[in-house]
């Protein structure tokens, strides 16, 4: 069958399709595609019900290239606790949870999608919803603040370097812990708006904070879990905005799949490795495929090299904002994002955005929990008590990084090859060492005891491949 015996060209047309009883319905998007004669990917939609049920939407053009701009009123919560983000490809309104007044439950949030797709912009629409709502925002633009500049004064608590991001989670985690002793005093068990604001903490770029080789990484990735654990049931929600071809990439692939499959997950343009890994991790069920999100519309069309035209159509309207809510009703129907303030580069801050936020103050945290958000807190609206808290985060953490490395080396690699260890043992040395040296604390690192022998054999091997050289008369020290 091709298109024009379905319909007119420019009719959009819906097909019902079904599967018998006893099979469930697989389908293959490219062969879809391919059969109705389609090139643009954005003009075809399937949805199922999971089962064997399936509905394909086609349309003359893609549906979502041109979406209006959002309005406050978009963006105040429903008695559900939801707000209008976007719009799907059938026009319909896509709701996002901001919180859960059934439960009481604050939400985590995380925005995947690679660079340019559109992650700071649906991140801005959150935090002046926040603002709207009452809600406290504290922000990391991990960007140097580049991203998200005009949530600047915008928001409770904000923060631009890694140092900060850690100062902010520190204090988030410490407010969860004092409003939870709190609330247990007074015998509640739960959290409802009316007394204590919301709590929202956000980082933008997540993933310079939590990627391998990152110097906060480990205690970021426990201050989030710590977060996404305790924070639920006392106001306290955590939001992720992240690059990300990979879960590992973010503090190690278990640390965000609770937040994955509980929280409000929004998808933006993104790379195959991530979609394998949300169908292996159960996000999406199997069978089911989203349609990619191509970087613009411009039709792609094989050109001969023999061809002298050279019309290339540099200016195909992007699709920036357009992705998918996993954890929405229709996690298969391709929605974008509204628009955001201008599309267009400008010199300084978007008029647009900051009549979005509007004048009045952003909520603030309540005074019962400032002790606990501590010096950080106090100190946020004062750029030199600020640099020398993050200082002191710094020389603490390198502290911390060095007893560290001694403990890991000898707990890791005792039982491992000599080589690792003489390494080890020189890695942790102030000075170069001779072989009687080596000998000695290689002995001591709790291995298999060895003999001088071998550790002469080792350090002429990793002389030999360049790890460690020989300086002066029978010493040896690591090549840094
Ligand atoms: N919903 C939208 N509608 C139209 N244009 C959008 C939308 N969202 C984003 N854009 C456009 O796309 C550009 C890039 O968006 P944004 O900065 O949010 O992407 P990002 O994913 O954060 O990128 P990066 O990885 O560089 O941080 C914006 O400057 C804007 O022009
Ligand atoms: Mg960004």
């Amino acid at each position: 069958m091709s298109m024009p015996t379905l319909a007119a060209a420019d009719e959009v047309v819906e097909l019902m399709l079904e599967v018998p009883a006893g099979q469930v319905i697989r389908y293959d998007l490219a062969a879809l595609r391919s059969a109705l004669g389609i090139t643009d990917p954005t003009r075809i939609v399937v949805e199922t019900d999971g089962s064997r049920q399936a509905m394909v939407t086609v349309y003359p053009s893609n549906p979502l290239a041109n979406v209006r701009a959002v309005t406050r009123e978009d963006l105040v919560m429903d008695r559900h606790g939801r707000i209008v983000a976007g719009v799907y490809h059938n026009g319909r309104p896509v709701r996002k949870r901001l919180f859960d007044p059934s439960t009481g439950s604050a939400q985590r949030f995380l925005l995947f999608g690679t660079t340019g797709a559109g992650k700071s912009r649906a991140l801005q629409l959150e935090l002046i919803a926040e603002k709207i709502n009452g809600i406290v925002s504290w922000l990391a633009d991990l960007k140097e603040g580049q991203s998200v500049p005009e949530a600047k004064g915008n928001v409770d608590f904000y923060g631009s370097s890694q140092e900060e991001a850690i100062l902010i989670l520190r204090s988030g985690v410490a407010v969860a812990h004092a409003r939870m002793r709190r609330y247990s005093a007074a015998g509640r068990n739960s959290f409802a708006l009316g007394g204590d604001p919301l709590l929202h903490v956000r980082i933008d770029e997540a993933n310079r904070l939590l990627e391998k080789g990152a110097p906060y990484r480990d205690e970021a990735t426990g201050l989030i879990k710590e977060l996404g654990r305790t924070g639920r049931s006392v106001g306290v929600g955590i939001g992720l905005a992240a690059q990300a071809s990979h879960l590992e990439e973010l503090g190690g692939s278990d640390t965000l799949r609770a937040m994955l499959k509980e929280g409000e997950v929004t998808l933006l343009r993104w790379s195959s490795s991530m979609m394998r890994q949300l169908v292996g991790d159960g996000l999406l069920p199997a069978g089911e495929q989203l349609q990619t999100i191509p970087k613009t519309l411009a039709e792609r069309v094989l050109r001969s090299q023999f061809d002298l035209d050279e019309d290339d159509d540099d200016d195909a309207p992007g699709t920036q904002g357009t992705g998918y809510v996993l954890s929405g009703p229709r996690p298969t129907a391709m929605m974008r994002h509204l628009r955001v303030g201008s599309i267009a580069p400008l010199p300084g801050l978007d008029p647009e955005i900051l009549a979005l936020y509007g004048d009045d103050e952003p909520a603030r945290l309540e005074v019962a929990s400032h002790a606990a958000a501590a010096a950080a807190y106090a100190s946020r609206h004062d750029p030199v008590a600020m640099a020398a808290l993050c200082q002191a985060l710094q020389a603490e953490h390198e502290e911390k990084s060095k007893s560290g490395a001694v403990v890991s080396i000898s707990a890791g690699h005792s039982g491992g090859l000599l080589e690792d260890r003489v390494q080890a043992v020189l890695a942790s040395a102030d000075a170069p060492m001779t072989a009687a040296d080596v000998l000695d604390a290689v002995n001591a690192d709790g291995g298999k005891a060895v003999k001088v022998g071998s550790v002469r054999n080792s350090l002429g091997l990793l002389a030999d491949e360049g790890d460690v050289a020989r300086v002066g008369r029978g010493l040896y020290a690591l090549n840094r």
